[in-house]
C-alpha cells in the first residue's frame, strides 16, 4: 500500500459491527477503524473483538485499513496492538503523540509482535494524531521519527481544546497548526491528512474546509459519515482545468528550453522550474 493515494479517511467506530461492514463498500481511500476517543470505556473490548473479526472477515477490497489504537502508555492501547497487529492491517494510527520517541516505541512493539507472528518486518505503516500544542512544535521530528510513518493527521477537535482555541468557520485560528502539519509532514516525506468537518449537515462548509486543506498543502480530509466522502474526494482529485494547465506549462517550458531560454510567460504570468515542478506532479499523480 505504499504510494497510495490518501485523499479520504473516514473514521469507522469500532464498537459498531454494522459499520465496519458497511465501510467494505463505500468510497473511503483510507479506512479508519477506531479503537480509541468515541468509543465508550465500557466498550473498548467488545470494540477491540470486533475490530479483529472484522480485519479476519470482512473483504475490503484494495482500500488502505489502518486501526486506531487506544494511547500506547495504556494497559488498553498494548491489548490493542496485540490484538490488531497479527491481523496484518496496513497501518496503526496512533492517537495524541506529542513526540518522537512514542513513536520510536511503537515502532518497536510493533517490530516484536510482527518477528513473534512470522510477519513482514517494518511492513505496517503509522499514522501520527497531531492534537495537541506539543505536538504541533515536535510534528517535523514526530513525522521523520521512523521508516515506517505514512502520515500525520490533524485533530483539530482536541488541538482545539488542549489550545483553549475557539475555531470559526474559516478556521483562520487554526491556519498555523494547518500549515505546520502540512510543512512538517512535506519535509519527511509522508502524507497529512486535515480533521474532519464536525458539521454533518453542512455540504458547503465541508467542500470549503476541504478546499482549504488542499491549498495549503494537505493530501486528504477525515470524515465522520458517509455522506462527507464524495465532496472529500472530489476536492482532493485534480480538475480537468489544472490538469490542462499542467500539460500547457510543460509544453510552454519545453519550448522555451529548445530556445534556450529557462523561462517564459503564459497569459502575461511568469513561469519557470517551480512551475514545472508542480506540473509534473500533477501528471505523475493523474498516472498513478
Ligand atoms: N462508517 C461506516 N458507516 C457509517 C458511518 C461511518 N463512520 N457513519 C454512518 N454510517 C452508516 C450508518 O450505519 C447508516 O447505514 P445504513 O443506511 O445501512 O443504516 C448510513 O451510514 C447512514 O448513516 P446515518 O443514519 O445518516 O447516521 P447514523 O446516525 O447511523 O451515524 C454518526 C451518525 C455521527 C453517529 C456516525 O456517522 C459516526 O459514528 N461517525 C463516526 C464518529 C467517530 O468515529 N468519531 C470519533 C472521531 S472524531
Ligand atoms: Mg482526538
Amino acid at each position: 500500500m505504499i504510494g497510495n493515494i490518501r485523499r479520504s479517511l473516514l473514521y469507522v467506530p469500532g464498537d459498531s459491527a454494522k459499520m465496519l461492514q458497511k465501510a467494505a463498500a463505500l468510497s473511503s481511500d483510507l479506512l479508519l477503524l477506531n479503537l480509541e476517543d468515541g468509543v465508550a470505556s465500557a466498550k473498548k473490548d467488545e470494540a477491540r473483538g470486533n475490530v479483529v473479526l472484522a480485519l479476519n472477515t470482512i473483504d475490503f477490497g484494495v482500500r488502505e485499513i489502518v486501526v486506531r489504537v487506544n494511547s500506547l502508555s495504556t494497559e488498553g492501547g498494548l491489548k490493542d496492538l496485540a490484538a490488531v497487529v497479527p491481523m496484518r492491517p496496513d497501518g496503526i494510527c496512533l492517537p495524541k503523540i506529542e513526540k518522537a520517541a512514542e513513536i520510536q516505541a511503537a515502532d518497536a512493539a510493533i517490530l516484536k509482535l510482527e518477528i513473534g507472528h512470522s510477519l513482514p518486518e517494518g511492513g505496517i505503516r503509522l499514522h501520527a494524531m497531531i492534537e495537541s500544542a506539543a505536538g504541533l512544535l515536535r510534528s517535523s521530528e514526530i513525522a521523520a521519527a521512523s521508516p515506517r510513518m505514512a502520515s500525520l493527521v490533524f485533530g483539530s477537535a482536541d488541538f482545539a481544546s488542549d489550545m483553549r482555541c475557539l475555531p470559526g468557520e474559516d478556521r483562520a485560528e487554526l491556519l498555523l497548526a494547518l500549515q505546520l502539519i502540512a510543512a512538517s509532514a512535506r519535509s519527511a516525506g509522508i502524507d497529512a491528512i486535515d480533521a474532519p468537518c464536525f458539521n454533518l449537515k453542512d455540504a458547503d462548509l465541508l467542500r470549503r474546509e476541504a478546499v482549504q486543506a488542499r491549498r495549503i498543502g494537505f493530501d486528504g480530509k477525515s470524515a465522520l459519515h458517509p455522506d462527507q466522502l464524495a465532496i472529500i474526494n472530489d476536492a482532493f482529485d485534480f480538475t480537468a482545468e489544472e490538469i490542462a494547465w499542467a500539460e500547457r506549462m510543460i509544453a510552454e517550458l519545453d519550448d522555451a528550453e529548445i530556445k534556450g531560454k529557462a523561462l517564459t510567460t503564459v497569459d502575461g504570468k511568469l513561469i519557470d522550474n517551480p512551475h514545472r515542478k508542480a506540473a509534473e506532479r500533477i501528471l505523475s499523480r493523474i498516472r498513478r
